[in-house]
């Protein structure tokens, strides 16, 4: 088999075999075909698509290039959660606990925020001596004892995704579904788990700018997974303004305490019930979306959910007392209102931007190598649909630093007031297959 006459043949608008997809991602990860050939491969790829074969082929060939987890001593379905990456998106905080709540095994890798989005490790680092440095046979102990468990990314896991994806980064090809699709299906693959809930973005704040482009990689993706014997749904949700009211590592671990006990923000508890009936449904543990919801919502009322959140605490060396004293997580030196100029209705916060202004005042990275401020970030006091009067507070800026100049410049810069607005639609579409 020859690269040249494979990049040929998907130029031409051929169907590329399992036997071709497998020669090149192995070639690739060793080093034995060069970066010039599978750029321009993927290129190809770029504008002559892919078909779902082909598709299920090259994200299988990528899990395959490295190491997979076991997880086949947890007892029971592993169902696993992914975002595509949102600002203030609490959900996983919320899901693992309330998923475990019904005695579904969630046996979660986890990794840490950069840029705009946050990282599920970091949010739980704000609970003083919360660790997910802990080995594999306790990590599945801790799973089959108590169903729940997060553990950092380790191991050498699809190292061919990691090559593809710097490459696509500098050769204009990381728009393009096939190629998004199976970067994203072969991590949550190797990661292990038997089902995948999928939560796909849409708008400022997302990957996926618009609908229609969150709906086909949705859509992707889910096929995929069934394709490849993982069973997967997914949900396509509104990031055109920050999830929730909390932006922020500790004020989002609050958060996620007040959802667990059906107080929390609208949006949030809406999108976690949305994504959790998925989780309990492919888990087997309900006949129907609508009983799994019932469930869930069972668990928060009678308040298996927040013990549950409290053991996981605890067995990951966490002072669990936060649950029923949040004033204990980290606090910031300084609560800093940013009052409405004018009275109107909020018609936009444009997600990205205010996710970035919470980066500045330390709440994320803006690099691998930057420390973050637990304490810090921003609690939206209005969200988009609310009427607001001139000088009440929009966002209350939680800093360790006096001066927060450039930071409530941002906020002004990227909350609109008009005349009249609706709230955004949080849920697209769900899709089931
Ligand atoms: N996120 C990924 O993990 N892979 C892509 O290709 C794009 C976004
Ligand atoms: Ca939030």
């Amino acid at each position: 088999m020859r690269m040249v006459d494979l990049i040929a043949k998907k130029r031409d608008g051929e169907e590329l075999t399992t036997e071709e997809i497998n020669f090149i991602i192995e070639g690739y990860t060793k080093d034995e075909i060069p970066d010039y050939q599978v750029s321009a491969l993927a290129m190809a790829i770029y504008f002559k698509d892919m078909t779902e074969r082909e598709r299920a082929d090259l994200t299988m060939a990528i899990v395959n290039s490295g190491d997979t987890i076991d997880l086949s001593a947890i007892e029971g379905v592993k169902v696993d959660k992914h975002s595509t990456g949102g600002v203030g998106d609490t959900t996983t905080l919320v899901l693992a606990p309330l998923v475990a709540a019904l005695d579904i095994p969630v046996a979660k890798m986890s990794g840490r925020g950069l840029g705009h989005t946050g990282g599920t490790i970091d949010k739980l680092e704000a609970i003083a001596g919360f660790h997910v440095e802990i080995d594999k046979e306790e990590f599945v102990q801790l799973v089959n004892k108590d169903k729940i468990a997060v553990i950092g990314q380790s191991g050498n896991l699809t190292p061919a995704d990691k090559k593809l994806y710097a490459l696509r980064d500098v050769t204009a090809t990381v728009d393009s579904i096939p190629l998004i699709a199976s970067s994203i299906m072969s991590k949550k693959i190797a990661a292990g788990s038997d089902a995948i809930v999928l939560d796909v973005k849409t708008g400022a704040g997302a990957f996926m700018k618009t609908v229609e482009d969150a709906k086909e990689l949705a859509h992707a993706m889910v096929s995929i997974g069934n394709n490849v014997g993982r069973k997967t749904m997914a949900v396509i949700s509104d990031m055109s303004q920050p999830l929730g009211f909390a932006i922020g590592n500790a004020l989002e671990v609050k958060e996620a305490i007040d959802t667990l006990q059906g107080k929390g923000p609208k949006d949030l508890e809406e999108l976690c019930l949305a994504l959790g009936r998925q989780m309990v449904y492919l888990a087997n543990k309900a006949s129907s979306l609508e009983e799994a919801e019932e469930m869930l919502k069972e668990v928060i009322h009678n308040g298996k959910a927040l013990q549950k959140f409290k053991d996981f605490i605890t067995n990951q060396g966490g002072d669990a007392s936060v649950v029923d004293h949040p004033e204990k997580l980290p606090q910031a030196a300084y609560l800093i209102e940013v009052p409405a100029l004018e009275s109107g209705v909020v018609a936009e916060i444009v997600a990205d931007e205010i996710g970035t202004a919470a980066m500045l005042l330390g709440a994320g990275r803006a690099t691998k190598e930057s420390t973050i401020d637990l304490a810090v970030g921003l609690m939206l006091n209005k969200k988009v649909g609310d009427p607001v009067k001139a000088g009440e507070s929009l966002v209350t800026i939680h800093s360790n630093r006096e001066n927060v100049k450039e930071v409530i410049q941002m906020i002004y810069e990227n909350i609109r007031i008009a005349d009249h607005a609706e709230p955004p639609v949080l849920i697209y579409e769900i899709v089931t297959e």
